[in-house]
């Protein structure tokens, strides 16, 4: 059995948020789904009739947000209303790691998640099914509930976990087919229905056979246990491709080898200078502070070893280049190609490109960096936020520029910090032009030609080579 549902609200319009109701309401037609924030700008630019302003760059994104919006897909920063009027609310608010009191820099900072609890406690008019989307500590669902149980409104409110696993960059394809949709819930005769529910939406789209119903924990933690996988996977070819760079070895040569093993699989095995993203460490570390707080050590401690991989190998790629500088780079010029975490997003969340400028600041060198999608003003946000340098020292040392030409002009050294396809067909020789001699590249995504780069006489530096 099944309720019906005809108006969906989304608290929270981010890259969780925007895409997946995007997608909902673009196969549900006939559901009206209405995506609230507080943050006036980004609501601003979601209703920007001018589609390449969009808060969020995604590919396919934008067509899919001509199509519904003003059809059955709406904007708006009146959260009470969007409350009020639904059947179904989806809480897609940001999850931060704790920078504060009891479990900072690893608990997942849950004030967002209440604040959105205690709201829709104090609006709603009638049952709701409440659905938390974001990537949540295990055992939030609990404190959802008992938020919403105990208000005197009288209501029923079914909780359900249903995590996101789409990635960005690939959000739409993600969305569109997805691997599987995942739906926790109580196994109450209410909890069934509710779930029933969940599950008929996704259905509209996505084969029955592939949308799971699991319990609220489970659903909880495999969403935290598929990011600790994933992000040890690369925290592994990693660890693999520092023991390379000291042997005869390749690591790209070994992650095709031992990809071909059918039990091992060949994707996620991309050698890079270190993960970033709102997710792996987040999810990792709160994984860590879970296991802690359960009293085992044993397992926080191993997990908190992916992330110390990680921290590594985005600090050995900047010795690196320090290194091979004549292990100094200070007042030197060093260009960087990309800042985002990844390539086709302009998202920069705990992006390596941060860490390993972070570093190079602290050895005095100057930084020019050209990404395709990042805006000016998100780099120095970045920078700032790590409070390791004041901002006058940030906004002398760095500049970003609107061209991977204007970078390069007498630069010491070039670094690939994101794997941006457009940095593959440039032409290297004119770059070569420009930079000083001897031309270094450090390309931390292993994309680069290094043979043709070698015959226009530069010297490439590879991770795990
Ligand atoms: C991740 C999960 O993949 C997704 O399922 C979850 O919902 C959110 O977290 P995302 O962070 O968007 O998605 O991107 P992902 O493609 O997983 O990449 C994460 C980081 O790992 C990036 O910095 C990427 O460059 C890096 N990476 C990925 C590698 O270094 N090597 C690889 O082989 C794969
Ligand atoms: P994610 O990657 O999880 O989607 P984002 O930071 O991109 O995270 O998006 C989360 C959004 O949630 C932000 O736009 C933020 O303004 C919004 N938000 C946070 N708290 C509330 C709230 N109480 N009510 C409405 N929106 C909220």
């Amino acid at each position: 059995m099944k309720k019906e549902i005809k108006n969906i609200c989304c608290i929270g319009a981010g890259y969780v948020g925007g895409p997946t109701m995007a997608v909902i309401a673009l196969k549900n037609p006939h559901i009206k789904v209405n995506i609230v924030d507080i943050n006036e700008q980004r609501i601003q630019d979601w209703n920007d009739t001018d589609l390449d302003k969009l808060p969020i760059y995604e590919p396919g994104l934008s067509e899919v947000v001509e199509h519904t919006r003003g059809r059955n897909l709406f904007f708006s920063t009146d959260v009470e209303q969007g409350i009020r009027d639904a059947d179904m609310i989806f809480i897609s608010v940001n999850t931060p790691t704790k920078t504060y009191g009891k479990g900072k820099g690893q608990a997942a900072d849950l004030k967002y998640i209440e604040l959105c609890a205690r709201q829709i406690a104090s609006i709603a008019q009638r049952d709701k099914i409440v659905v938390e989307k974001s990537t949540l500590p295990v055992r939030t669902a609990e404190a959802l509930s008992d938020i919403l149980s105990n208000s005197e409104s009288g209501f029923n409110f079914e909780i359900l976990s249903n995590p996101e696993f789409l990635a960005e960059g690939t959000a739409i394809d993600d969305l569109l087919s997805p691997d599987r949709v995942l739906i926790g819930g109580d196994n109450t005769e209410s909890g069934q229905i509710a779930k029933d529910t969940l599950s008929s939406i996704y259905e509209a789209w996505v084969p029955k056979e592939r949308v799971l119903q699991t319990n609220v924990w489970s659903s909880e933690l495999s969403k935290l246990t598929a990011n600790a996988f994933l992000a040890q996977r690369i925290s592994s070819i990693n660890a693999m491709s520092a023991l390379c760079e000291k042997t005869e070895a390749d690591v790209d040569e070994i992650a095709r080898a031992i990809g071909m093993d059918s039990r091992i699989g060949p994707k996620f095995l991309k050698s890079s200078v270190g993960f970033g993203g709102s997710c792996f460490q987040k999810d990792v570390l709160n994984l860590v502070y879970i296991a802690k707080s359960y009293g085992l050590d044993e397992v926080a401690e191993y997990w908190d070893q992916v992330i110390k991989l990680n921290d590594y190998q985005k600090r050995r790629f900047a010795d690196r280049i320090i290194k091979e500088s004549y292990n100094t780079v200070s007042g030197k010029k060093i260009a960087f190609f990309g800042w985002a975490f990844k390539k086709d997003t302009n998202d920069t969340r705990e992006s390596a490109a941060i860490y390993v400028a972070d570093h190079l600041l602290d050895e005095d060198a100057e930084i020019v960096i050209y990404d395709p999608k990042v805006t000016e003003e998100r780099v120095y946000a970045d920078l700032e936020y790590l409070n390791n340098h004041s901002s006058e020292y940030i906004r002398s040392r760095v500049k970003i520029v609107n061209n991977p030409f204007n970078a390069v002009g007498d630069a010491h050294a070039i670094a690939v910090l994101t794997e941006w396809d457009e940095f593959k067909d440039y032409n290297w020789e004119k770059i070569y032009s420009k930079v000083l001699k001897p031309a270094n590249i450090f390309d931390g995504r292993n994309i680069l030609d290094k043979q043709e780069l070698n015959t226009l006489g530069f010297n490439v530096y590879n991770i795990g080579k």
